[in-house]
């Protein structure tokens, strides 16, 4: 078989490339490790940037983001029982809109079949070769018999524990972490949300996050140490805990009930330099992870498949090599901005295991600071509702 682009990879970041590229007359095939509906029952982040939305709407599946998901003008930040909501309208003219990223998936899914796309599932032992060559190929197990795909790139879009970035020479790559000392314990429940607008609490017992799918799906989690496992939080448990970390008054009408999955995830940064090696690119997560906090994750992939969009239409289209050579620095700078937010949302928000009470009255104090300064908030605003691509 041979096609122009093959992905490795189909969750956000391979299904929207290729869905942008073949709707630009560029061929591709996803290679994807797991069946379609392993792909689709990941619960993932909620919170779409507005260029997410525009590049969804742009790759011609953003109706039912917009017939469903909620557009946010603000979120609520709590320190000590008491809220303040940065007003992202007031602030940067500019809004997020809350809709699953599973939801975004299947409506990727169901574009990539109206359109023929070519996605091979339970693809094993995806190997790239040649990469730095001028005709890579990917070979892969399907049902047990070896097939190869000739293509002029691959794009790594396999995600943090895929095979791409493992195919990058040590001698060249370079990666940053972070690892964070404790993990989130999320909740779903079919529950109406605490509020119409999210709400991050710092708090001296660790912090809490208030969102939600829809006005009866809520989405909860609270900072748990990196010990704890599901089964020691009862349901009645983790509600009498996001109680204890969230404004009172919002903890007095909260609605609770059974949870209909529950998950403990860790929380790191990641970074892998460069994303470009050959006529290989890095895309999404198999480049970098962000904690939760700032909600980038699928924010950070579609920047990425933004830029390598755009450098791959003008090559094929143009004969352009610019936007393909610079596309590894051109998204790390974007990377890094967004890597850096969700560090300082994550600091400033969790309670760190040796935390002195000045350390916590730092944290208070850089929230008061938030609450008084219309240009921190600013600042946070521009970041939460995504920087320019
Ligand atoms: N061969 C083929 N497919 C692979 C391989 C492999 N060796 N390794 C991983 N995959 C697949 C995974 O099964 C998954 O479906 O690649 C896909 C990677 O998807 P994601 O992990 O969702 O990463 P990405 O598309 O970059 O989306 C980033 O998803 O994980 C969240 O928090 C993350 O919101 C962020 C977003
Ligand atoms: C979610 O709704 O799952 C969510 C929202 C905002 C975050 C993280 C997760 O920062």
């Amino acid at each position: 078989m041979r096609t122009q682009v093959c992905i490795i990879g189909g969750g956000p970041a391979g299904l929207l490339l290729s869905q942008l590229l073949h709707r630009a007359g560029i061929d591709t095939v996803i290679l994807e490790r797991r069946a379609r509906d392993y792909v689709l029952s990941r619960i993932r982040a909620g919170v779409l940037e507005w260029g997410t939305v525009e590049m969804l709407r742009k790759a011609g599946v953003g109706a039912r983001m917009d017939a469903e998901g909620y557009v946010h003008g603000g979120v609520y930040l709590s320190a000590q029982n008491r809220g303040f909501r940065i007003d992202f309208d007031a602030l940067v003219n500019k809004r997020v809109m809350v809709y699953g990223q599973t939801e975004v998936t299947h409506d990727l899914y169901d574009a990539r079949d109206a359109m023929g796309g070519v996605i091979i599932d339970e693809a094993e032992g995806v190997t790239p070769h040649d990469l730095d060559a001028d005709a890579p190929y990917v070979t892969y197990l399907k049902d047990g018999t070896e097939h190869r795909i000739d293509c002029d790139f691959v794009a790594g879009c396999d995600g943090f524990h895929g095979v791409s970035r493992q195919t990058i020479p040590d001698s060249v790559l370079r990666t940053y972490e972070r690892v964070y000392p404790f993990g989130w314990l999320g909740v779903l429940s079919e529950t109406r949300p605490a509020d119409d607008e999210l709400i991050y609490a710092n708090h001296e017992r660790g912090f809490a996050l208030c969102s939600m799918r829809n006005m009866n799906l809520s989405r909860y989690y609270i900072q748990v140490p990196l010990d704890h496992e599901v089964a020691q939080w009862s349901d009645d448990a983790f509600w009498d805990e996001l109680r204890r970390r969230i404004p009172q008054d919002v903890a007095e009408t909260l609605d609770t009930g059974p949870s209909v999955e529950k998950s403990i995830a860790p929380l790191r940064s990641f970074v892998a330099e460069p994303m470009k090696w050959g006529r290989l690119f890095l895309v999404g997560d198999a480049a970098h992870i962000v904690p939760p906090t700032g909600a980038k994750g699928l924010n950070l992939a579609v920047s990425d498949v933004h830029y390598l969009y755009e450098g791959l239409k003008a090559h094929y289209a143009d004969g352009e090599s610019e936007g393909v050579e610079r596309y590894s620095e051109r998204a790390l700078a974007r990377v890094w901005k967004s890597t850096r937010f969700s560090w300082w949302m994550t600091t400033m928000l969790h309670r760190f295991p040796d935390q002195s009470a000045f350390d916590q009255r730092i944290q208070e104090s850089e929230l008061a600071y938030l609450e008084s300064s219309e240009a921190a908030r600013r600042a946070l605003a521009e970041n939460y509702v995504g920087l320019p691509y």
